[in-house]
């Protein structure tokens, strides 16, 4: 099926406890503030690249082939590689996500880790991990941090070309048992994209400039808690800075509201377990679910009780994973 010189990549999406919301420029996606993630050992991507003849690319993605924008954010990515390659070939990218439900959280993060690995290494180059950070994050900021394993931070970097506004991982929280349950509460697409949706909170939002004010401090404060392996200090971290990254949304004008009646459940419902005495926080991302960040010992149990919230369909359970890797080449 693959032809010879197919490369096979997987990453990990990640799930960011400080949260990147904004671009200091749109062009190079380049964040207008540090974050800092936990790569997951679940909902992840597996991208096989084969540069060929054909008359121009090709994207399959789950089995189908892609629309047009999917596509041309696809080949307009690959246009870089096969500029660094000094290449003029076209490619066919087959990509699966492995999601249990057509939930919408497929991930723009660990889709162009893989992509980013896969298409380099199809097309000869082999770029050191920090070079293919500020590639993946030229196709998503996100996916700058899914390239590193276990916790990782993406650093706002200062120069204009990018170079710095790279991901590293962070060893400090390497074998910390702690697992993020993802509990879904809504089936389909979500209703705005992320890109369009942080350009609209720049734009809009009364509260956008004090949301990135913030950010510095939390990244402080959270490599601190990680370092010591300090929970509650780590997740009441996460939780503020998913609901001020909301916060800002929610204040953009129209509003942007990503969350559903079973989102606010779901929080009051991991709010209640920590009330009750078990440590658990939530975090949210540019849709409806909930993720509840908690100890391994713990995360049945958080399972359970957002199981148990009414319009929660499924919930999983996601530890700690690695970064992107090759996992089939010539
Ligand atoms: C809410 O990385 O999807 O998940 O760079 O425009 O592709 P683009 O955005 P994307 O945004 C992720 C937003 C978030 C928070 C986070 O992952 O830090």
């Amino acid at each position: 099926m693959s032809s010879p010189n197919a490369v096979t990549a997987v990453a990990g999406t990640n799930i960011a406890l400080v949260k990147y919301w904004g671009k200091r420029d749109v062009a190079l996606n380049l964040p207008a503030a540090g974050s800092l993630s936990l790569t997951l050992d679940r909902l992840g991507t597996r991208t096989t690249v084969a540069f060929d003849d054909g008359e121009r690319d090709r994207f399959v993605l789950d089995g189908a082939p892609a629309g047009d924008a999917a596509t041309t954010r696809v080949s307009t990515f690959l246009d870089r590689v096969r500029a660094s390659a000094q290449i003029a070939r076209r490619a066919l990218v087959t990509s699966e996500n492995s999601v249990p439900t057509a939930a919408g959280l497929a991930s723009s993060a660990s889709g162009f880790a893989a992509l980013a690995l896969a298409a380099t290494r199809a097309a000869g180059l082999e770029l050191p991990a920090p070079e293919l950070s500020a590639l993946a994050r030229i196709g998503s900021g996100s996916a700058a941090r899914s390239i590193f394993g276990g916790f990782v931070e993406m650093a706002r970097g200062v120069r204009p070309d990018g170079s710095d506004a790279i991901a590293r991982p962070m060893p400090e929280g390497d074998g910390w048992e702690v697992r993020l349950v993802v509990a879904i509460t809504a089936a389909g697409p979500k209703a705005i994209g992320s890109t369009a949706a942080m350009t609209h909170t720049a734009r809009t939002s009364p509260y956008y400039e004090a949301w990135v004010a913030g950010v510095p401090a939390d990244l402080t404060a959270a490599r601190a808690a990680i370092a010591a392996r300090d929970l509650a200090a780590l997740g009441v971290i996460a939780e503020r800075s998913a609901l001020r990254m909301h916060a800002a949304a929610m204040a953009a004008d129209p509003a942007i509201i990503y969350w559903n009646a079973a989102t606010v459940a779901a929080i009051a419902a991991v709010r209640a377990l920590r009330a009750g005495g078990t440590p658990a926080f939530v975090t949210i991302d540019a849709g409806p679910h909930v993720k509840a960040l908690c100890r391994a010992a713990d995360a049945d149990a958080v399972a359970a009780a957002l199981r148990a919230v009414p319009g929660v369909s499924e919930t999983l359970i996601a530890a700690p994973g690695p970064g992107a890797r090759v996992v089939e080449a010539p």
